[in-house]
């Protein structure tokens, strides 16, 4: 049994534009090459992967129904993601300015996005797609919970990073709840998420590590054997790490599993304080530019 839909209270779209100045350090992570590589990998897993999330939840928008309020959730959910998507390309191009193969590993991100809108129903892509908010959620309360996750960082970089931890929080249930009301039968549901996931884990992990190998690669970096060791240790014991994961992970294959049933409601206050006023400030400004 889920709980209701209408449980994501409404989310805000703080539209700011961050700040990728030319001073930030190429290894931003507290001059970290591989704690930085990892992070940076994932950024630019981001826009391909926002846009997909995008079209697989739009896909099902006229079948939720008339339901009002998951509809609104839905286009502010999609409003959120169209601004992490376009604040992560800028991100990316400051990562290319500075050198990374970002173009190549871009290219991988779109190869497997290709590959899934050839193959895989629009019914498999929106699971998927559940799945990947769930994991985007796991590291995001990493993020918010830990300040070890981010400990050193360029604090513009730390800027971007906890804005998308955040808001990823606040709409962590929104494509599950689309999944609910889209796809009809309880089993149903249940096989296709909990295969899903089981699908989309070694792909996604094996996307990432690749890409924070080659990007480490290319740093000329690795064979520093230190490097590896802090960042295997941080990722897979540590304060982001893999093992910390595993229990909310493993919630997941719960039958009743609602991505709400796990609080993070302190979270989003403690951060959206900090982030509330500047996404109002920035809206006040677009309002009077245009
Ligand atoms: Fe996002
Ligand atoms: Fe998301």
């Amino acid at each position: 049994m889920t709980l209701p839909r209408a449980t994501t209270p409404p989310l805000r779209r703080r539209d700011i534009a961050f700040d990728f100045g030319a001073r930030i350090p190429v290894h931003w992570l507290d001059g970290h090459c591989h704690r930085t590589r990892f992070y940076d990998a994932m950024s630019i897993m981001f826009p391909e992967g926002e846009r997909a999330f995008i079209e697989s939840v739009q896909h099902y928008r006229d079948r939720i129904g008339v339901d009002a309020s998951l509809q609104r959730t839905v286009a502010e959910f999609v409003a959120q993601e169209a601004l992490h998507s376009r604040e992560h390309v800028r991100y990316n191009r400051h990562l290319q300015a500075h050198g990374a193969p970002v173009e190549r590993l871009e290219r991988w991100v779109a190869g497997q996005q290709a590959f899934a809108r050839r193959y895989l129903a629009p019914a498999a892509r929106l699971a998927i797609t559940v799945c990947l908010e769930h994991f985007t959620a796991m590291f995001a309360e990493q993020m918010l919970r830990d300040p070890r996750t981010l400990e050193g960082a360029h604090p513009s970089m730390a800027d971007i990073w906890l804005w998308h931890a955040l808001e990823e929080t606040e709409h962590k249930a929104v494509a599950f709840d689309v999944l609910d009301a889209a796809i009809a039968g309880a089993f149903r549901r249940y096989a296709l998420r909990t295969s899903a996931m089981l699908f989309v884990t070694p792909i996604f992990f094996t996307l990432l590590w690749r890409m924070t190998f080659q990007l480490i690669r290319h740093d000329g970096r690795a064979a520093d054997l230190r490097g590896w060791a802090t960042l295997l240790r941080e990722r897979l014991v540590g304060s982001g790490s893999l093992v910390r994961m595993f229990p909310q992970w493993c919630a997941w294959f719960r039958p009743g599993f609602h991505p709400l049933r796990h609080d993070s409601r302190a979270l989003i206050e403690r951060y959206s304080a900090r982030y509330d006023a500047r996404g109002k400030r920035a809206r006040r400004k677009a309002n009077a530019d245009s």
